[in-house]
This record gives structure tokens, C-alpha cells and sequence, in this order.
């Protein structure tokens, strides 16, 4: 496991980041004694970074990652998120909405500071500089480390990031979107601009929620439980296009004698992303080891690569 810094600063996580959205209460998440079991061997293949949201499986997920981490606090980095759709009445980045929200975080976390937080989305309408002042109310407090955005465009990026700083307000240091090898749509704008100001680009689905593990055929209807209780991946995945940059992968993976999974892990791997490996059985974290061992040659990329045509804008839902 190699570790690295996170945005501009010094705090140092590991190359894969372990996704606390399977863990819960839907059919498909690992349960409480399952996620212990996965955290345990994700911490002894050397992963630090563990990422939940307030809204996963209504505040579980951070409850299980909680209990895990109490005794050993120091030991992880922690993210978490603010602003997805909570209930009617609780959602988006008002004041005392995230004070509220990031107060239920630290209670169920079991700690007293989260290394990041994240804006789970982003609002147009919102007064940017109001946003900012609330997050770096919280880091001069220390109960936020560092301040990310997720689901972010890159105008927005560009904008939050330029008047934080003209402000002197909190930077994000790490923005977490949507990406993989069936899904580059951030190549254009928002990864430019993470790598030519020094913030992290984190990868979430980096295996399009199971897709690329090539589980799933052409022509046949899925059946996994995943697939069925979380729709979402079928609308983002699943088209014919899709199936052809998996059978670049597949070629690869039998050219190597590894799993596709493996070969499209390490795609992301590759280019420097953190990805945010979701885990639902403690098996799949065999296959994330195995990523970490495999270097893609440029031709290899250049065949990944191929087949992908632009997609439509699919930014995350976080409830809405
Ligand atoms: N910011 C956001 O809006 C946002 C949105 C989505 C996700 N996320 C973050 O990203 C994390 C990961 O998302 P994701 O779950 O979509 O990621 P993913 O890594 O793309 O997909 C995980 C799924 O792939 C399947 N899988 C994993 N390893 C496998 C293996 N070795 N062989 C076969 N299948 C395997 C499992 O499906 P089965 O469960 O069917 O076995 C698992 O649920 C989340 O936990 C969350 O922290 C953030």
C-alpha cells in the first residue's frame, strides 16, 4: 500500500479509500458483524482512509465505522459527509443544519474531529462565501480537519476553490466524484484543475457499483441483489458501449491471468486517483490486494481507453 498526501497538506492517506456505503441495512450491505470483519482486513492490507455520509443507511454506516474505530481513533482517516437529503426538513448547508448534521456525525462516529468533510452536492443558488465561512468555522475549531466537495462540476470547483482562497477561507483539498473506466466525464474539467492546483481527485463506484467485476453479461438481465435494490446503477451503466470497454478489460484480465475486476482497480490506480472501493464481502478486498500489484502498460491504458464515448453529466443523487 503506498500512502499519499492529501491536497496540499500533510495528512497522509492510503492509495485506496474504503467506502462505508455498504455497510448497513439494505439487503446488499455487509451487516454490522460482516463490516467489522471488512474493516479489519482492509486496516491489515494498510488502508487508513475510511468514507461514509451522514445519509448512508440513515446514519448506520457511520455507526458501525464508529464502533470500529473508537479505540484506535488515530489510526484512520475519517470522511464524511453533509448536505444530501436527510428527511424533508433536514438537508442542504444551512448553519444550523450542518451544525446539527455534523454534531449526529461525531456521536455516531464516536470522536471528536472528522478529518474530512465533504459537501455531499452542491447548490447553485447557495452564497458560496456563506458555505465556506461555515466549513472554516469548524477547522478553526478543529472539529474538521480539511474541507472536500463531492459530486462537484468544475466550474464550481473552480470558483469555490479561487474564492476561498481571495478569502481566505478553507480550500478544498480533495473533490470525490464519480469515475471509472465506463464513466471519464471528469477528464474534461474537474480533473484538470484537481492536478494543476494540488487537490485530490477521489474516485467513487471505481468499479461502476460492480459492473467492471464483469459479474454481469450482455444481453442479460441483472440479478444481483445490488442491482436490484439500488436502481441507480442501472440508469449510469448497463449500455451497450459500456459492455465493449468491459471486453477490452476482459481481454486483459485473461492476457494476465487476473480478474477484470483487478485490471480496472488498477486503471484508476494508475492515474493517481484515490478510489473508493466499495466492499460488500470481505472476499472482494483479494481482488483490491491483487490491483495493487498490477502496473498497466500505456498500451494497455491506450486499450482500455478505446472504446469510450462521452456520457450524459451523471452526478451522484445524495437523496435528492
Ligand atoms: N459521493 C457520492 O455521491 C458517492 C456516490 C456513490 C458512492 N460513493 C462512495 O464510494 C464508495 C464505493 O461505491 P460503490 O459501492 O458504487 O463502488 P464500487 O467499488 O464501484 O462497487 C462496489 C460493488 O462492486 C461489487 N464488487 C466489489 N468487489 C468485487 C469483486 N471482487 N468481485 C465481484 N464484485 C465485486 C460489489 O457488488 P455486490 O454488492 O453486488 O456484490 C460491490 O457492492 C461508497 O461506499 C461510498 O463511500 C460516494
Amino acid at each position: 500500500m503506498r500512502y499519499m498526501h492529501l491536497g496540499r497538506t500533510d495528512l497522509e492517506v492510503s492509495q485506496v479509500c474504503l467506502g462505508g456505503m455498504s455497510f448497513g441495512s439494505a439487503g446488499w450491505m455487509a451487516n454490522f458483524e460482516e463490516a467489522r470483519t471488512i474493516l479489519r482486513k482492509a486496516f491489515d492490507l494498510g488502508i487508513n482512509y475510511i468514507d461514509t455520509a451522514n445519509i448512508y443507511s440513515a446514519g448506520k454506516s457511520e455507526k458501525i465505522i464508529g464502533e470500529f474505530i473508537k479505540d484506535d481513533r488515530e489510526e484512520f482517516i475519517i470522511s464524511t459527509k453533509v448536505g444530501g437529503k436527510v428527511s424533508e426538513k433536514h438537508h442542504g448547508f444551512a448553519r444550523r443544519e450542518v451544525e446539527f448534521e455534523l454534531n449526529l456525525s461525531l456521536e455516531r462516529l464516536r470522536t471528536d474531529y472528522i478529518d474530512i468533510y465533504f459537501t455531499h452536492t452542491w447548490f447553485d443558488r447557495l452564497d458560496t462565501v456563506d458555505v465556506l465561512k461555515t466549513f472554516s468555522r469548524y477547522v478553526d475549531i478543529n472539529k474538521i480537519g480539511y474541507f472536500g466537495l463531492s459530486n462537484i462540476k468544475g466550474y464550481q470547483l473552480a470558483y469555490i476553490d479561487s474564492l476561498a482562497e481571495g478569502k481566505d477561507l478553507t480550500r478544498p483539498q480533495i473533490a470525490q466524484n464519480h469515475y471509472n473506466a465506463i464513466y471519464r466525464e471528469d477528464e474534461r474539467e474537474v480533473i484538470p484543475y484537481c492536478i494543476n492546483n494540488g487537490i485530490s481527485f477521489s474516485a467513487f463506484s471505481p468499479l461502476a457499483a460492480g459492473f467492471l467485476s464483469g459479474k454481469y453479461e450482455r444481453g442479460i438481465t441483472p440479478k444481483t441483489v445490488r442491482s436490484k435494490e439500488y436502481s441507480v446503477m442501472l440508469n449510469r451503466y448497463f449500455k451497450e458501449n459500456d459492455f465493449d470497454v468491459l471486453d477490452d478489460i476482459t481481454a486483459i484480465a485473461n492476457e494476465q491471468s487476473t480478474t477484470q475486476y483487478a485490471i480496472s482497480l488498477a486503471y484508476v490506480l494508475q492515474k493517481k486517483f484515490i478510489p473508493v472501493v466499495g466492499v460488500s464481502k470481505e472476499k472482494h478486498l483479494d481482488d483490491v490486494a491483487t490491483a495493487l500489484e498490477i502496473s498497466l502498460t500505456d498500451d494497455q491504458v491506450k486499450r482500455i481507453e478505446k472504446h469510450y464515448l462521452p456520457h450524459g453529466l451523471e452526478m451522484g443523487t445524495a437523496g435528492y
